[in-house]
Order: structure tokens, then sequence, then C-alpha cells
């Protein structure tokens, strides 16, 4: 089956702190979003990519992402949330592609070897396969108050940290985003991964090994993390 990204870029990377969106900072001379891009493209299962980019920034973006890849690319302006952003990707995808990678440009180091597994895994005949990995602190739901209590301990062996690229039949991450655009028409709440979407269309979610290459960059702390894991990996 044909594979489509929507790789999202167009954050701002406002926890950062950088003077351009997070996606244009560089790890190792390169910007993270052309890291994510050579990994998918270095898959072999991608077909193509539409990449969510900043307003103002769509050629610096599609400058980067061509630079990493050869896989036919577009670029889109984002949305004002996460979710609209994928929504503008997906709705830019053409209507051959049966299975849909959401991949975030913050995550520049998941492995190529990850993507083939969540397409694989898709492949098999699933709705929806998300990477990822223990958690390593105590939950706690907080309660009200500033510092807030600490309401409920959650039970660690339950809980998963999840991760990108998340991968979705086609049908079903369409669906499951009109459903969320309506819900968030009259909701406040915002769901912070596209699986969660399809959760609540009520279809099942398979949870897949995730790594930690494929880490979240939120902070230069993890920037430098980042660079720490590319010394291990590329020598
Ligand atoms: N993203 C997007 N469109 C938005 C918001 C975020 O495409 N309106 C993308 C980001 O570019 C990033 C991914 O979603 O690749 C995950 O978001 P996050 O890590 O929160 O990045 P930012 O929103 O840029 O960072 P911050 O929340 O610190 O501003
Ligand atoms: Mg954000």
């Amino acid at each position: 089956p044909r594979v489509g990204v929507v790789l999202t870029a167009a954050g701002s990377g406002q926890r950062f702190g950088a003077d351009l969106p997070k996606a244009l900072v560089l790890l190792r001379g390169r910007p993270l979003v052309a890291h994510a891009a050579s990994r998918l493209a270095a898959s072999g299962v991608v077909d193509e990519i539409v990449v969510t980019a900043p307003a103002g920034f769509l050629e610096h973006v599609h400058a980067a992402v061509t630079s990493a890849c050869d896989l036919p690319v577009r670029i889109v302006a984002g949305g004002v949330s996460r979710q609209a952003s994928v929504a503008a990707g997906i709705a830019t995808l053409t209507s051959a592609v049966e299975v849909i990678l959401v991949h975030d440009a913050a995550r520049p180091l998941a492995s190529a070897a990850l993507v083939r597994r969540l397409v694989a895994a898709v492949q098999s005949g699933i709705d929806a396969a998300i990477p990822s990995v223990p958690v390593v602190d105590t939950v706690k739901e907080i309660g009200p108050g500033d510092p807030p209590v600490a309401a409920r301990t959650l039970e660690r062996s339950q809980l998963r940290a999840v991760q990108t690229p998340q991968a979705f039949r086609a049908a079903v991450l369409r669906r499951a985003h009109e459903a969320g655009a309506a819900r968030a028409r009259d909701e406040v709440t915002a769901v912070s991964d596209d699986a969660g979407l399809v959760e609540a269309l009520g279809l099942p979610v398979h949870l897949v090994d995730g790594e930690a290459a494929a880490l979240k960059i939120t902070t230069p702390h993890d920037l430098a993390i980042a660079d720490i894991l590319l010394s291990e990996s590329d020598g």
C-alpha cells in the first residue's frame, strides 16, 4: 500500500526559546526537520511526505527537507494547534495513500527501523500502531491548590509514554480527525496525539516498542542529549 507521512514542524518552540522555530534549530549543523525527514526516507517504506511549517517559514522548511530526502515533498502552513496542523497535512496527502504516518520534527532521531515496524504493524491489518516506552518516574494526578496537592498516584506498571511516528490506516485517521475537529469546536480539552483521536472513536490502538532515540526535543537540554545519542550511534 502507498504510505504517506505528515511531518509536523509548524510549532514555534516556545519552551525551547530559540529565535527561530524549533524544527529549524540545528543539530550537528542540520535542522531537526531534516534529520527527521532523512530517517523517514531511509526507511524505504515511505512514498510521499507533507510537512507542516510555521507561517513565514515555508521556504526554509522546504529547503531543509528537500536537502535531506528525495521523496515527493509538499509544504503546508500549520494551524493554531498541532491537531489542526496534522489535519491540514492529511488533507494534502494524495488520495492513493492507504497508510498514514504522523511524525514530529521534534523527534529528529526516531529510527528508520522504528518507521518500518510501525508501517508493518498497520500492513498486518490493524488500524493504528504507536511506539511506547515504560515510564520511569512515578506519575501523580494533581488536585487543587497552588502549588497543587497530589490527588492520586497512578499505577506505574500500567502506564506508557508514547512517541511518534504513529501509524494509521488512512481512512481511520481521516475519520478520527473529522470527529476530533467537530469536538474541538465545542470542547476546551485538546488531545495531544493522533492516537487519542482514534481511541475516542472506540477503536483499538496497538502499542509497539518505542526507542530512546525517538526522544522529543523540548528544551536545549534535550538537544544536548540528542547530540550524545548521535555520537553513540554514528560514532
Ligand atoms: N506543531 C505543529 N503545529 C502546531 C504546534 C506544533 O505542527 N500548531 C508541531 C511542532 O512543530 C512539533 C510537534 O508538533 O514538531 C510537537 O509539538 P511541540 O513539541 O509542542 O513543539 P512546539 O509546539 O513547537 O513547542 P512549544 O510547545 O514549546 O511551543
Ligand atoms: Mg507545543
